[in-house]
This record gives structure tokens, C-alpha cells and sequence, in this order.
């Protein structure tokens, strides 16, 4: 009978992110800012130490793990580390968020070494206005690394569409018709803004523009770990979800901690608080006496996060992971 996590707000907590770097080979418009301040080689957690943290909390009851960034294919040989993870008794999962430009190597070696599947982020699919919002991506290797992620066999391939008004709202039909005629499944997010009184567009907008320019989104399950409801389009094979940070917070069922690339604990996306694990990791401390202070710290994970207060947090979605 696997051991149960619960934090002090009685949320069960069975997912970890872990930010494997702060490094990213695009500069999103809205995740980067052009700041070149990577953190050192030695600030960031070893793969081992990375190791001891998710051993120590597959012990407590996570059992999917996730890997972010920055961008994960850029830390070299990433394919150890899941290989590791890979053999930790309680992990049933292992996926991967990533911009999907270096995909296209890496996914046969990827299913190999234990991962399941990706999210793939695509904001538009117009190449010039893609590489606008990315600061410089191909469109085209993207699209490659996510069929070729598919035939690897990392399934489903989610795609993530930050919907951002007046930047690239009048492509979600073109996303959603992309779920009837090549099977994608694309998820639309609401834009978290990060100034105050910033414009989103909603999921109830989306909902509308869809069911009335192509037809009905019937409700279907849609296996994840995340917070996004799913539906499909009258003879689509593909799905479309919904995420809805902005107008509906999910904070409620919220399962989830992160791991930072310099060994963070974060309890919160939106909320820094964070109980630093290197020090520990790197001190004399026993595996009993980190549990410990990993159980005292998942205790006061809040309860929700403050942005409709226009608290937000003060490190950047690259340094966070999303
Ligand atoms: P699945 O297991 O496939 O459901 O993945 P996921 O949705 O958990 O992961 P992904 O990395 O693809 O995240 C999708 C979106 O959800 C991103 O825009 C994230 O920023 C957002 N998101 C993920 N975790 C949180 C969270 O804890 N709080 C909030 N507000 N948004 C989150
Ligand atoms: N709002 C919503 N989603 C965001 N992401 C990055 N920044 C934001 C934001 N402000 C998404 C990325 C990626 C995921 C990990 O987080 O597009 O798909």
C-alpha cells in the first residue's frame, strides 16, 4: 500500500517539477527577459543531489516527476538523469515540459533511458510570428521534434498554447481545427499576467470562439497530472484542454511541489517562499533529518497563491519552470 502525502491544507501531493536548469535556448516574450543571469555550474543540484531529493520524496509519496527548465534538453546527458529517476521504487511517471527544439535528437533516446511523455510549448503555428514571440525559434523543428516524439512513443504529445490577446488570439481555431486534421492535443492557457490589471483572455472566451466557428467540445478524460479539463471537436482524434490559472485558481486541488535548479523547494508557482535544500544536501545531514525538514516545509505550502492581489513572484517563469 504506497505511503500518502498530504500537505497542511489536507491536499494530497503526489507530483514533483523538477527544474533541471534556469538555462533556455529561446527567450519566450513572456517567460525571459533577455537577463543573462544563468546561475553557475556550482549553484546548480548534481544529478546525484537531484537523486537523494526525489529518493527522499518517492519514500513520502510522490510518484510522478516532471522535468522543466529553462529548457531540459540543454543540460547535457538529462537522459542519466531520468535513467536514475527511472529506478526509484514509488515512480510511476516521468514526463517532461520543453520547447521541443531539440526533440527531434533526443526522443528515442529519452523513451529509452524512461521518460513518458512531453509537453511541448507552441504559441503560434505562423513561423515568423513564432519566432517573434520566442526571440528567435524555428517552427519547423519544433513541429519535427513533436512527430518525432510521437513515433518514439513519449504519449500523449500535449502541446501548450499560452493564449496571449492581441499577440496570438486569433489563431485558436487554428489550433483547435489542428486537433481534427492532425490529431494534436493542443491545451490553451490563460495568459498569468504578471503586471497589474493585465488583459487575459479567458477560457470561457476560448470555449465560445471555438464551439462557434468549428462546433461542440464534448467532455473526454485526458490522462495528466496538471489542473487542464479536456474535450474534443466533433471527429477530432486529437483533444483540446483548458487551463485556467487566472479565472477559476485551482489552487484547491493544487498537488504539486517544485524543485529548483539550485535545490529550492518551491511550495507554490506564485509564492516565493522556498526552503533551500543545498546547504542541507551538502552538509552532513542524514536522509531522515531532510525528510524532516521536507515534511515541516510541505506543511505550510499556502493555501493560494496572491496574484489576483498583484503579488507576484519576483523570479522569472524561466527560473521557476512554469
Ligand atoms: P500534465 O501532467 O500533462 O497535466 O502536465 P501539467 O499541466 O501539470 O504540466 P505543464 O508543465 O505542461 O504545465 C501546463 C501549464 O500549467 C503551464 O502554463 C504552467 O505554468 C501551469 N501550471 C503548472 N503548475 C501550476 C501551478 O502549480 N499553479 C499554476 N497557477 N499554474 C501551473
Ligand atoms: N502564463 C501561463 N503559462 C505560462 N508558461 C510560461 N509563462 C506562463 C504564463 N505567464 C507556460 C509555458 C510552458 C509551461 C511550463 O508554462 O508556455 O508551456
Amino acid at each position: 500500500c504506497p505511503t500518502e502525502l498530504y500537505d497542511g491544507h489536507n491536499r494530497r501531493i503526489d507530483y514533483l517539477r523538477i527544474s533541471v536548469t534556469d538555462r533556455c535556448n529561446l527567450n519566450c516574450v513572456y517567460c525571459g527577459d533577455g537577463r543573462c543571469d544563468n546561475l553557475p555550474h556550482g549553484a546548480i543540484l548534481t544529478y546525484e543531489e537531484i537523486t537523494r531529493v526525489a529518493a527522499i520524496l518517492a519514500g513520502m509519496g510522490i510518484s510522478h516527476i516532471r522535468l522543466t527548465g529553462g529548457e531540459p534538453l540543454v543540460r547535457p546527458k538529462v537522459d542519466v538523469l531520468i535513467g536514475m529517476l527511472r529506478n526509484l521504487p514509488g515512480i510511476e511517471e516521468i514526463s517532461m515540459t520543453t520547447n521541443g527544439t531539440l526533440l527531434e535528437r533526443w526522443a528515442e533516446l529519452l523513451r529509452k533511458s524512461g521518460l513518458n511523455r512531453v509537453n511541448v510549448s507552441v504559441d503560434s503555428l505562423k513561423p515568423e510570428r513564432f519566432k517573434e514571440i520566442t526571440r528567435g525559434g524555428d517552427l519547423g523543428r519544433v513541429l519535427n521534434g513533436i512527430e518525432a516524439a510521437k513515433i518514439a512513443g513519449l504519449k500523449p504529445v500535449k502541446v501548450n498554447v499560452v493564449v496571449m490577446p492581441g499577440v496570438n488570439d486569433d489563431e485558436i481555431t487554428d489550433f483547435a481545427r489542428w486537433t481534427i486534421e492532425n490529431g494534436a492535443n493542443v491545451r490553451f492557457i490563460e495568459q498569468m499576467p504578471f503586471t497589474k490589471n493585465a488583459a487575459s483572455v479567458t477560457v470561457a472566451d476560448m470555449k465560445t470562439i471555438i464551439e462557434t466557428a468549428i462546433g461542440k467540445l464534448e467532455p473526454v478524460y485526458e490522462h495528466g497530472s496538471g489542473p487542464a479539463s479536456y474535450f474534443k471537436l466533433p471527429a477530432a482524434k486529437g483533444t483540446i484542454g483548458f487551463i485556467q490559472p487566472v479565472s477559476n485558481c485551482f489552487c484547491d486541488n493544487c498537488n504539486r511541489l517544485r524543485l529548483t535548479a539550485d535545490g529550492k523547494l518551491r511550495l507554490c508557482l506564485l509564492d516565493d517562499s522556498e526552503l533551500d535544500l543545498k546547504p542541507m544536501l551538502r552538509g552532513d545531514l542524514t536522509d531522515a533529518e531532510i525528510k524532516l525538514a521536507l515534511q515541516q516545509a510541505i506543511m505550510k505550502k499556502p493555501a493560494r497563491h496572491q496574484l489576483a492581489d498583484g503579488i507576484v513572484p519576483e523570479k522569472l517563469m524561466r527560473q521557476i519552470g512554469g
